[in-house]
């Protein structure tokens, strides 16, 4: 590593090499397995193109999108954090939508959600101009680039936060789904007789300069699988109170109950504002 002119660079390769190493040393490491080991790699490169991110789903089902988010955000895991995994579903450019507009842009048979958020600074003031983008998945457990039978943009929009630090939007509630098995992450899972299932969220990344980009997932609280999430995204904090409501005046004319709503208040903390590269196009 000496050439390296990079410290940075020669600190992290050092400690690959030297954890590499002991990591076959230990589990004596025979040569059928390490032809497994490139194979898989190989592999995880082919799965990976515009609409599908092999690479990141690999890393999220062995846990370590999640230590990489816990080692980045809450004080290094000494406090409590807002933040979770991106996941490999983030697509760029979502459709800017006016607050309490609806993200559904194509008919997605579901319980309608109300969703209600504010974004606060760590003092409880309010943040303006937050750029909060949204993306989840159908009451079916779909994706809509998963999905033939959604528009593109489905269930996805961007909103900005008022002078209250307030944005809201309708949409459906989602449902739970497995992650995509038919690649080497699958193989994993299934060799470990691992469930694929992700309990029902939705996903938010807020993001406006002078603060920390907010990357993060809310969790549907009556989800069976909140306690075995295949990727290890949920934190007590990130349990939403998704309110069931069976009778009443809904919140807009076409509704018929029951209905959802679910309110939520999210902290950014001051710092860098920077956009994650996006896993899928
Ligand atoms: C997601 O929440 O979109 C996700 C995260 C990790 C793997 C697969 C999907
Ligand atoms: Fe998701």
């Amino acid at each position: 590593m000496a050439g390296a002119p990079s410290p940075r660079m020669r600190e992290v390769m050092e400690a690959l090499v030297r954890h590499l190493h002991a990591f076959a040393r230990e589990v004596k490491l025979t040569e059928a397995e390490y032809d497994l080991g490139i194979a898989t790699l190989n592999r995880i490169g082919q799965a990976t193109h515009d609409s599908h991110n092999e690479g990141i789903l690999f890393a999220d089902i062995l846990g370590f999108s999640t230590l990489c988010c816990l080692l980045n955000n809450g004080n290094a895991g000494a406090t409590e954090t807002a933040a979770a995994l991106l996941g490999p579903f983030w697509r760029m450019h979502s459709p800017r939508t006016e607050n309490g507009g609806s993200i559904l842009r194509s008919p997605t048979p579901g319980p309608a959600l109300f969703v209600n958020c504010r974004v606060l600074d760590p003092t409880g003031a309010p943040i303006e101009g937050v750029e909060m983008d949204i993306w989840h998945a159908s009451p079916v457990g779909y994706y809509e680039n998963q999905d033939p039978q959604q528009a593109d943009m489905n269930l996805r929009g961007k909103f900005l936060t008022d002078a209250q630090g307030r944005f809201s939007f309708r949409s459906v509630k989602p449902a739970g789904y497995p992650v995509p098995t038919d690649g080497p992450a699958g193989d994993v899972l299934r060799a470990q007789n691992r469930h694929p299932y992700r309990p029902a969220h939705v996903h938010f990344l807020g993001y406006r300069e002078g603060f920390k980009t907010l990357v993060t997932q809310v969790f549907v609280d009556d989800d069976e699988r909140l306690d075995s999430d295949a990727v290890f995204g949920v934190t007590e904090h990130l349990v939403g109170d998704y309110r069931l409501h069976e009778s009443g005046t809904p919140p807009a004319p076409d509704v018929t109950a029951p209905w959802y709503t679910l309110d939520y208040t999210f902290v950014m903390e001051p710092g860098e504002a920077k956009l994650p590269t996006p896993p899928i196009k």
